[in-house]
């Protein structure tokens, strides 16, 4: 097969996500086309089609990834992190500002990385990443040519601009260093903190890359809209991630998707905030870790396990963890106990009530009779989550049909079961390559596939 095809990366806080389709898919939709990308195919990652945000300075070697998690965790008591807040970063309300700042002690011990740096350097592994996994899908191994675009938490319409041009140059200057250091980036021994340092201290500033820019609100709608016997008019979106839940709504006609702007709320709690309730409950169950170690080792254990926890504490309502010769079982309520906890489940609600009203009005002067919901994110199947669509779902009016976070051709044979289980994570993704240009926010070029060494376009497979 080959043809033009559409590539979306999603870089979240937790995970990195890309998938690939036909730039015909939104009108010609066929599941067995859509291709997400297996980012974390080179590494022992947990599910293939993640990726782990995260660099990691240890000694003279920057190495990323699951690695960087893997080595972080062993040094935990040497005060030393491995950075995974890149969208934090992206995210700062002067963009210039936070990347030109030094990057931590505790992230990077030299001092001599500034946070673009290090960003940079993550989105050099990022794209060496897709590259990889690019060539082992022969499907898009053969496309003739491959548009980018990358998702992002929606800017002010009257501020996309200057941020989206300075993500390109992110993109730019790392695809350049990628083109520099190669097949290193995915070894887990990782790179020379001096070799990198030398490059791009003498490196001159690559040609930004094109791609086009899809807000992430926007790309959970185009996710849930397509492949549907009926289109959606009004859709609110939950996206509990790890960093940030966002809430955005969207008003949809035949060809766009015009974001309620009134409706969208950003809280800065979702799964790591649900993290340190988990962990913080273990600490309070576990009575007989009273000193300052016993604690330690005991929070160590619960997140490096923290996902399968608090995958069982939501799916089960339980969980039980073994820690050194010891038994502790923490349930869904244990974690409702929390102050914090509850705070955060009002200001949902708050949120959702407030975003879900301003649907509900602009449905109404359209004469609309339905709204649909859905949860994405790796949060979506939380049951505080289901339980603030079922709470407020019924009688009023327009009413509101709750979409499944895994639609059905995510079940598909094609995806032999894989692609289910973390559809949720990859929603953004997916919807952002299959999104058309009127959904964009800001543009790209189309480039046409090179060879790989090409200053301006990600090298291919
Ligand atoms: N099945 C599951 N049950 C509960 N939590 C899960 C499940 N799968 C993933 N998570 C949690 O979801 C979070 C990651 O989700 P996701 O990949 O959507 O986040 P992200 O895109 O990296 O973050 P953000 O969008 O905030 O930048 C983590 O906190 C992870 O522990
Ligand atoms: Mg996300």
């Amino acid at each position: 097969m080959s043809g033009d095809w559409t590539l979306c990366i999603d870089f979240g806080t937790a995970y990195s996500k890309a998938a690939a389709a036909p730039v015909d898919a939104w009108a010609r939709f066929n599941p067995s086309t859509v291709r997400p990308l297996m980012l974390g195919a080179h590494s022992e990652q947990s599910n293939a089609f993640l990726l782990d945000s995260a660099v990691f300075i240890d000694g003279d070697r920057i190495v990323f990834g699951r690695e960087a998690i893997h080595r972080a965790n062993a040094q935990s008591k040497g005060k030393r992190l491995a950075l995974k807040s890149f969208k934090t970063v992206l995210g700062a309300p002067d963009l210039e500002r936070a990347l030109n700042a030094n990057a931590p002690a505790s992230i990077d011990p030299h001092r001599v990385f500034q946070m673009r740096d290090l960003v940079v350097l993550y989105l050099a592994y990022l794209l060496e990443a897709a590259r990889h996994a690019i060539s082992q899908d022969y499907i898009i191994a053969q496309a003739s040519s491959l548009s980018y675009r990358y998702a992002a938490p929606a800017w002010r319409p009257d501020d996309v601009a200057a941020p989206h041009i300075t993500v390109r140059q992110l993109f730019g200057d790392a695809d350049a260093l990628r083109a520099s250091v190669g097949a290193d980036l995915l070894s887990p021994g990782g790179l020379s903190v001096q070799a990198v340092s030398d490059l791009m201290s003498n490196a001159s500033a690559a040609r930004p890359l094109d791609m086009g820019l899809v807000f992430e609100a926007t790309a959970a709608a185009a996710y849930t809209s397509i492949g549907l016997e009926d289109r959606v008019s009004h859709l609110i979106v939950v996206d509990m991630g790890a960093g940030t839940t966002d809430i955005a709504a969207l008003e949809h006609t035949a060809a766009a998707a015009n974001e309620l702007t009134e409706a969208r709320v950003t809280l800065k709690q979702a799964g790591d905030f649900i993290d340190s309730v988990i962990a913080s409950a273990a600490l309070k169950a576990a009575t007989w870790a009273r000193d300052t170690d016993a604690q330690s080792a005991l929070w160590l254990t619960m997140m490096r396990q923290m996902r399968e926890i608090k995958e069982t504490i939501f799916a089960e309502g339980a969980a039980t963890l073994r820690h050194e010769g010891r038994t502790i079982t923490l349930s869904m309520r244990d974690i409702e106990r929390d102050a914090d906890f509850r705070d955060f489940v009002k200001v949902l609600q708050q949120a959702y009530d407030h975003s879900l009203s301003v649907v509900r009005r602009d449905a109404k002067a359209r004469r609309r009779s339905r709204i649909d919901a859905v949860a994405v994110g790796g949060g979506a199947g939380a049951p505080f989550v289901q339980e603030l669509f079922r709470a407020r779902s019924s009688r009023a009016s327009p009413s509101v049909a709750v979409r499944p976070a895994t639609p059905n051709w995510a079940y598909a044979s094609e995806f032999k079961g894989n692609l289910a289980p973390v559809f949720p994570q990859l929603a953004i993704s997916i919807g952002g390559a299959l999104a058309p240009d009127a959904m964009l926010a800001a543009f790209g070029e189309i480039s046409p596939a090179g060879t790989g060494q090409s200053d301006n376009q990600p090298a291919r497979g």
